[in-house]
């Protein structure tokens, strides 16, 4: 049977145990609703270490009021079978209280990084993420933990302030896993109709299309205007953005003279989706 702990002492308790045998222990941080792209992770971090701890944990303060923070799906039994068949050893299922202690009033904010693409629309967002994966990382301890490429902003993010916080764990990237269809695995897609579901994958494909322009030589700005064109008369409602960004710093890139990232948010009916892809220099 998968432990599941519910408190850092617990934890803490478990992993000098493995630490004791002399275990190489990996973190993957995720909020439940799992999928196969947490199940990845998960994988992954089995080929890079021992013991792969996961903790469960919707986190309130990266949620903005009128966001999907009581409506996001919570579904332990079904994430504990997934994690159980991915090989996990631990699972970190922590109360809002032991993670946010009444007087809690410590916060982690990157500078920078959390300004654009996702920071600009959800103000706060990133010092909530910021905040909980560094209270993870220090009450876990990993030698690594685990992030998703899907989430590219976030990743910078975090590697920012394991770095500037010197918490010596070491992060790494995992590719994003998709459908067939290109559509990237989120567990927001739930929120899609079947109609909705059929128009999804345009993000990718709009990635994809705008990338190959790119490396051919096309004008940047008209070329992410014209992707933005097409995902709004596609049927998705409102565009966050559609840009072109440096692959390390997020600063905007206007042409692919160095590694760049092209990263996209869009909503599409109760769903807003988030893709990227590299964008690399010919
Ligand atoms: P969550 O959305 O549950 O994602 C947990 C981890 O899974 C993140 O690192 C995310 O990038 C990764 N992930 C999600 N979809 C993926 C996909 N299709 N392919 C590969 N990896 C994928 O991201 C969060 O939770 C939270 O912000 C968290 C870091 C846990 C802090 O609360």
């Amino acid at each position: 049977m998968l432990p599941v702990l519910r408190t850092v002492a617990a934890v803490r308790s478990a992993l000098a145990d493995w630490r004791g045998v002399g275990a190489r222990i990996a973190l993957v941080p995720t909020m439940g609703a799992l999928h196969e792209g947490h199940a990845a992770l998960v994988r992954q971090g089995k080929a890079a270490a021992d013991c792969v701890v996961v903790s469960i944990f919707v986190n309130p303060t990266q949620f903005g009021p009128g966001e999907d923070f009581a409506a996001y799906p919570r579904q332990e039994a079904a994430d504990l079978a997934r994690l159980q068949a991915a090989g996990a050893h631990l699972v970190y299922a922590p109360t809002v209280n032991e993670i946010y202690p009444p007087g809690f009033a410590t916060t982690v904010h990157v500078g920078g990084l959390t300004e654009p693409l996702c920071g600009a629309v959800r103000p706060g967002h990133f010092d909530g993420v910021a905040t909980v994966v560094t209270k993870l990382l220090l009450q876990v301890m990993p030698d690594i933990a685990l992030f998703g490429e899907k989430d590219y902003q976030q990743l910078q993010v975090i590697r920012r302030s394991a770095r500037d916080l010197d918490i010596g764990v070491g992060i790494l990237g995992v590719a994003t896993v998709r459908e067939a269809d290109g559509l990237a695995l989120s567990s927001r897609n739930a929120y899609l109709t079947a109609s909705e579901r059929a128009i999804a994958p345009l993000l990718y494909r709009v990635l994809c299309q705008s990338r190959d322009r790119l490396r051919s030589g096309g004008d940047t700005a008209a070329i992410l205007s014209e992707g933005r064109a097409t995902l709004l008369s596609a049927g998705f409602s409102r565009i966050d953005y559609l840009d072109l960004r440096d692959a390390d710093t997020l600063a905007p890139l206007v042409g692919l003279d160095r590694p760049g990232r092209l990263l996209a948010a869009a909503t599409l009916g109760r769903a807003r989706l988030i893709d990227n892809i590299a964008a690399l220099p010919t």
